[in-house]
Formats: structure tokens, C-alpha cells, sequence
């Protein structure tokens, strides 16, 4: 079958009730977005285990949103994925944090923790791995962080 042809097939949903039942995350009171980045300088920074730490931690808390049956709540408030290059590649692993735009240089595993404690949890940036933050306000200086690095 040509690709065009299952297209034609494709009906589009209109009705939100059904979307909703189609993707339970719908119905999920969701307050963060966690990127691992998993490009290849990351991944070479061992940011597979950046977010296994993520699954772990979140897991044990009960707040990483999924599938019952894989140990996780359909009711959580964090969604974990993981994403492609954001260009931090000389300085991962990078890990973003939505909705609030902060994006975190040099994560590693043993950082996890603090990142969900302080910033998720608490709503307090882990100042000394947040190089910048998405959107800036208009200028290179607004977007960063209070980091301590020096920038
Ligand atoms: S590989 Fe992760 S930011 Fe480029």
C-alpha cells in the first residue's frame, strides 16, 4: 500500500471526547515537561543514565506520568521524553525543563535527584547547572540564568 493510499484512509477525529480516550495524557493534571536530550555528544555524556535517573526518581515519587502496567501514573504530573541535538552538544548532558524554559548544562545522573526536589517539586531552578532559560526576554543577557559559571 503506497503511502498517499493509507492517508486517504486516515480519518481525521473531530471529537474531543474521542481524542481524549485515544490519549489518556489528556486527563492527566501534567505541570512539567522533561527533555533528556539523547543526541550522540549527550549520549557519549551518559545521558542514557540521566534519564533512567528521571524514570527512577520520578517512579518512587509516583509523579512521572504513564502506563499503570509500566510502573507509572496515568495521573502523574511529569512527562518524560526524551528529544534530539538542542545544541548544548559540548556541554551535556542537556536536560530541559518546560513549561518554565530552563535548560540545564552538564547533567549528570547524580544530579537528578536535586533537579526533581528543588525544581519540580518545589518550584526552586538548581542555579548551578540552569545555563539559560526559553524564551529570553530580547537580549543574549536575559536569557541566561542565575548560573553561577561563568558566561
Ligand atoms: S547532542 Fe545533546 S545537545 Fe547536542
Amino acid at each position: 500500500m503506497l503511502a498517499w493510499e493509507c492517508m486517504a484512509e486516515h480519518e481525521f477525529i473531530k471529537n474531543a471526547e474521542e481524542l481524549c480516550a485515544l490519549a489518556p495524557i489528556t486527563t492527566a493534571p501534567i505541570r512539567h515537561h522533561v527533555f533528556v536530550c539523547s543526541g550522540k555528544s549527550c549520549s557519549a555524556r551518559e545521558s542514557a543514565e540521566v534519564k533512567l535517573a528521571f524514570e527512577r526518581e520520578l517512579t518512587a515519587r509516583g509523579i512521572l506520568m504513564g502506563q499503570a502496567k509500566k510502573g507509572k501514573n496515568p495521573k502523574g504530573t511529569v512527562v518524560l521524553t526524551e528529544c534530539a541535538s538542542v545544541g548544548f552538544c559540548a556541554i551535556g548532558a542537556a536536560v530541559m525543563v518546560y513549561p518554565d524554559g530552563v535548560w540545564y548544562a552538564q547533567v549528570q545522573a547524580a544530579d537528578v535527584p536535586e533537579i526533581i526536589e528543588s525544581h519540580l517539586i518545589n518550584g526552586r531552578i538548581v542555579d548551578r547547572l540552569a545555563l539559560m532559560r526559553v524564551p529570553a526576554e530580547g537580549s543574549a543577557e536575559d536569557s541566561k540564568t542565575e548560573a553561577t559559571w561563568e558566561v
